[in-house]
């Protein structure tokens, strides 16, 4: 899978994004204390049916749904289940779509009804750590400059970075290579060159950085809080364009 994208697969993917994009909008709109992951899930799937787009989460080495649901202390990939949402838990919402061959992935770490000071902070510094990795995200600079400036956002505000998951190409199929860490070395890993499309997503937890991770119920081990928000990033000839703009 060649890293730089064709023209015509830029328009294409950007076509993708575009979609995923309101669809995380609209699935935002549905997030309220009472309501299930499994009924959300139910209704974003209805969604992808109605737009023509399938979830290519779903079957994916077994991953049952369409949409992964984390709360508050799960990281990644949560499955979506009978557990109605709660008034202060935080939601990672992370959706892929895909259509004739083409992919999207974005996700948004929200609020349920009225949170924490903490809670609300730690997403704030998230995407906080999002923006600083796409800042880096230029022609001429490296993976390892994009990881090393998300690393230190969160570091330096008390927080630790998952290591276990990270960051993908993406355009083709879901997860490309190489990855997109969220911690490393300036100067170092793949040099950025425009035609480029990737997921930036860090991962971000309150406490410390380890994880317990098993037939895909990933949590923090300390059971405190881990949020996480990905943009689809197009580098260009004079900086980078964000695919899934919509924070
Ligand atoms: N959307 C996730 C990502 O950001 C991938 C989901 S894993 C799956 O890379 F198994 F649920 F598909
Ligand atoms: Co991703």
């Amino acid at each position: 899978m060649g890293m730089i994208k064709t023209a015509k697969e830029i328009k294409e993917i950007t076509i993708m994004a575009d979609m995923l994009t309101e669809l995380i909008l609209k699935s935002i709109s549905w997030v309220k204390p009472g309501i299930s992951t499994g009924e959300l899930d139910r209704m974003i799937e209805n969604e992808m049916k109605l737009m023509g787009v399938t979830g290519p989460c779903k079957g994916y080495h077994g991953f049952p749904c369409v949409s992964c649901l984390s709360v508050n202390s799960s990281v990644t990939h949560g499955i979506p289940d009978s557990r109605l949402l709660q008034d202060g838990d935080i939601l990672d919402i992370d959706l892929v779509i895909e259509r004739n061959g083409f992919f999207a992935d974005c996700s948004r770490t929200i609020a349920v009804g009225n949170i924490s000071a903490e809670a609300q902070r730690l997403i704030t510094v998230t995407e906080e750590c999002l923006f600083k990795g796409i800042k880096a995200a230029v022609p001429g600079n490296t993976l390892g400059d994009i990881g090393f400036a998300i690393q230190s956002h969160a570091e330096s505000n008390g927080y630790s970075v998952v290591r276990e998951y990270c960051g993908h190409f993406i355009g083709l199929e879901m997860h490309e290579s190489p990855s997109v860490t969220n911690y490393g070395t300036p100067g170092t890993g793949e040099v950025l060159k425009p035609g480029m499309i990737f997921c930036i997503e860090p991962m971000i937890n309150q406490g410390r950085r380890a994880i317990t991770d098993r037939n895909w119920v990933t949590k923090t081990r300390d059971g405190k809080l881990s949020s996480r928000c990905e943009h689809m990033v197009l580098i260009t000839e004079d900086g980078n364009k964000i695919l899934t703009k919509h924070f």
